[in-house]
């Protein structure tokens, strides 16, 4: 009997200690898994479009400026791997709706609007939409625009406002600034209406432009999401307060905006 018993315990103890044996090593499977995941990053796709200086402008084959390197440490924070996407300033939003990008940043203006239809972070940056014309030009205020022929790039502020304010028949579309900026230097259009940063590159490269003293209408920039991924924002927002908070984003609006 005794023996008996001892033999049903042994193989008892036996089948726990393989039992366990398969157990750990099905542990340790899981484990590797997952090392290897957290090895491959996570890509954190952004669409942008990078005819913004300094925002964001192609610098031989790479993508540069403001937007670009917040995005970069703010990536680098979330451990994950930036891509950029090149694309036309109004597919920006649809496209971060249908979630073929992740994120979309490119001095992009906070409006009520777009607000419909994405979601904003927290602001990082305010612009400041202004007039370029001609130097010896006649508009002197806003209220001179009446009438006149304004070159916008589609679908962004300046667009908008200009189109509310100044009606439809007015407004010229360009693809970007810099197509707009030539058409007034050809004196196709009588001014471009555009954020202030990219206004200032676009009269420093073109003789006989200036930006109009009175300014038009002022703006805060912040990324948009998916409505569904408020995680990711919420993330983001988390990366961006830090980098706000220890300097980052001081020190790179810096390096692209030079005190004047
Ligand atoms: N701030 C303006 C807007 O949100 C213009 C932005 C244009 N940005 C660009 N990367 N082209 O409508």
């Amino acid at each position: 009997m005794k023996k008996f018993l001892c033999i049903a315990l042994a193989v008892v103890l036996t089948l726990g200690m393989v039992a366990a044996f398969a157990a750990c090593s099905k542990d340790k499977g899981g484990e590797t898994t997952a090392a290897a995941t957290t090895e491959t990053k996570e890509t954190l796709v952004m669409a942008t479009n990078a005819e913004f200086p300094p925002y964001e402008f192609h610098e031989g084959d790479k993508i540069v400026g403001i937007d670009a390197e917040i995005a970069q440490a703010i990536a680098d924070k979330l451990g994950m791997e930036l891509k950029i996407e090149d694309v036309q300033f109004d597919s920006i939003i649809p496209g971060v709706q249908a979630k073929k990008y992740d994120m979309g940043m490119a001095g992009m203006t906070v409006t009520d609007e777009r607000k419909e239809s994405v979601n904003f972070s927290d602001s990082y940056a305010k612009g400041v939409q202004v007039v370029i014309i001609k130097e010896d030009s006649d508009i002197k205020s806003i209220k001179d625009l009446e009438g006149k022929k304004i070159g916008v790039q589609t679908s962004t502020t300046g667009d908008i406002y200009a189109t509310d304010d100044f009606g439809e028949e007015n407004i010229t579309k360009f693809d970007n600034g810099a197509m707009a900026t030539q058409a007034l230097v050809a004196g196709k259009v009588d001014c471009v209406i555009i954020d202030n940063e990219p206004a200032k590159n676009y009269v420093k490269a073109n003789a006989g432009l200036k930006i109009l003293e009175t300014s038009y209408v002022e703006e805060d920039y912040a990324i948009c999401f998916n409505k569904e991924n408020t995680e990711l924002m919420n993330k983001v927002n988390g990366a961006l307060k830090e980098l706000i908070a220890d300097g980052t984003v001081k020190s790179i609006v810096d390096k692209y905006i030079k005190a004047d």
